[in-house]
């Protein structure tokens, strides 16, 4: 009993206690209204260069306020890859507007520069992009195509801190605005949360307002409201100037996501070896039981998981049984991918019922967006975890894959 409590706890050690207790210990009063949040916002804009960030109660509210701030509305379109989590969806259906869904490159996992470029319309707005698993997207290519048709870019990086592309950019920081999410499983996590960053002022205000209630006294920024006693404790003071959702991080999300932050190499840092870990042992191996995510030359790949696509079907070997005997070597699981957005239910649905327009069809053999890449490849992801804490638990982990691979293979 005492050896588990030892082990649980091991990412929140450092200053997220001291910094929980002196949030507990300020009464919330009015003169620490934000403090934490404020300080964690400087804290990570600055370790992304970038002038503006903005914290968040989600990665899904991110996204939201984004795209409320890019202007996306009724009749619009956003475009989002077809393999990623349902939230990427939820958003553009929140702001009233249709997804489009573009396919993924077959060896990287990641929205395909070639698709969107057939996906645009005279409705589209704005691409989100999606660093899936750690690794960015071509973001060369999204960029210029952004450009010439005028749209705006947000780079989802929930699962992905601190990446970097051929250029040496760093994830989240190329697009018009990038957003993190500090849920639970994430590289840092405030159990849920989330962030924004960007260069652009205007955004960053709208951001801001859109997660903040649109108070009146918000300003890119700063979201503290009780500034100053005189002018607002007056019956004539008008409080929201603009409407807005309640996406506020609370401070004792922001304490936690502050002392993460603090540590954000280290994380990431593990998080790299572990995942390296997997493919060196697959490359070792010479198996082709496993095909690992393509990194194309010059990322760095900052390994939310390690992504392989399994390739025992045509073996005879499904993807349960291969999962079934690494649980029983000592494997801590695999994780399947998400359907795709396209073809979850809520949106498949609702697409059948006209609820979203937009140009795409409903097909017999792909549902609803033609996204034949993305369908294929979800069959058959694997992912594997890289949250381990020391030596000894990644490497029960890779013995454990190693052993399933053997029992397979001979
Ligand atoms: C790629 C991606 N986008 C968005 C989200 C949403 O983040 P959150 O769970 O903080 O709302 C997640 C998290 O699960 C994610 O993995």
């Amino acid at each position: 009993m005492k050896r588990k409590q030892i082990k649980k706890g091991w990412r929140f050690r450092n200053n997220e206690k001291r910094y929980l207790k002196r949030i507990l210990e300020s009464d919330f009063s009015a003169g620490s209204d934000n403090y934490m949040s404020e300080k964690f916002e400087s804290l990570f804009a600055k370790k992304h260069k970038q002038k503006f960030a903005i914290s968040s109660n989600s990665g899904t509210s991110t996204l939201h306020q984004a795209l409320h701030a890019f202007g996306v509305g009724h009749g619009d379109e956003v475009i989002i890859p077809s393999l990623t989590v349902g939230m990427c969806g939820f958003v553009v259906w929140q702001c009233g507007a249709t997804p489009v869904f573009a396919d993924v490159d077959k060896n990287t996992f990641l929205i395909d520069p070639e698709d969107i470029k057939k996906k645009i319309t005279k409705k589209t707005k704005a691409i989100m992009v999606v660093h899936l698993y750690g690794l960015m997207c071509d973001m060369d290519k999204i960029i210029k195509i952004a450009k010439k048709n005028n749209l705006r870019v947000l780079e989802d990086c929930a699962q992905c801190f601190l990446a970097y592309d051929d250029k040496k950019r760093i994830s989240g920081t190329i697009g018009d605005v990038g957003s993190w999410s500090f849920e639970s499983s994430k590289h840092l996590s405030s159990s849920e949360g989330g962030v924004l960053t960007t260069n652009n002022k205007s955004l960053a205000l709208k951001m801001r307002k859109f997660g903040g209630l649109g108070f009146t006294n918000i300003t890119a920024y700063s979201g503290k409201v009780r500034i100053d006693k005189n002018k607002f404790q007056n019956p004539n003071w008008k409080r929201h100037n603009e409407f807005g959702y309640n996406y506020r991080m609370s401070e004792l999300c922001a304490a936690v996501a502050l002392a993460q932050t603090e540590r954000v190499e280290y994380f990431v840092k593990k998080r790299i070896k572990n995942g390296n870990a997997f493919l060196d042992m697959i490359y070792k191996s010479k198996t082709n039981l496993l095909i690992p995510q393509k990194i194309p030359t010059g990322f760095i790949h900052s390994f939310y998981t390690f992504v392989a696509l399994f390739n025992g079907k045509s073996k005879g070997i499904s993807w349960s049984k291969f999962r079934k005997k690494f649980l029983s070597y000592g494997g801590d699981g695999i994780y399947s991918a998400w359907q795709t957005v396209n073809n979850e239910p809520c949106f498949y649905n609702a697409r059948k019922k006209g609820l979203f327009s937009g140009s795409m069809k409903i097909s017999q053999s792909y549902g609803w967006g033609e996204t034949p890449v993305a369908i294929k490849l979800q069959k058959n992801i694997m992912q594997f975890t890289t949250n381990q804490k020391n030596e000894a638990e990644i490497s029960k982990q890779i013995k454990a894959l190693k052993k399933t691979i053997k029992f397979f293979e001979s």
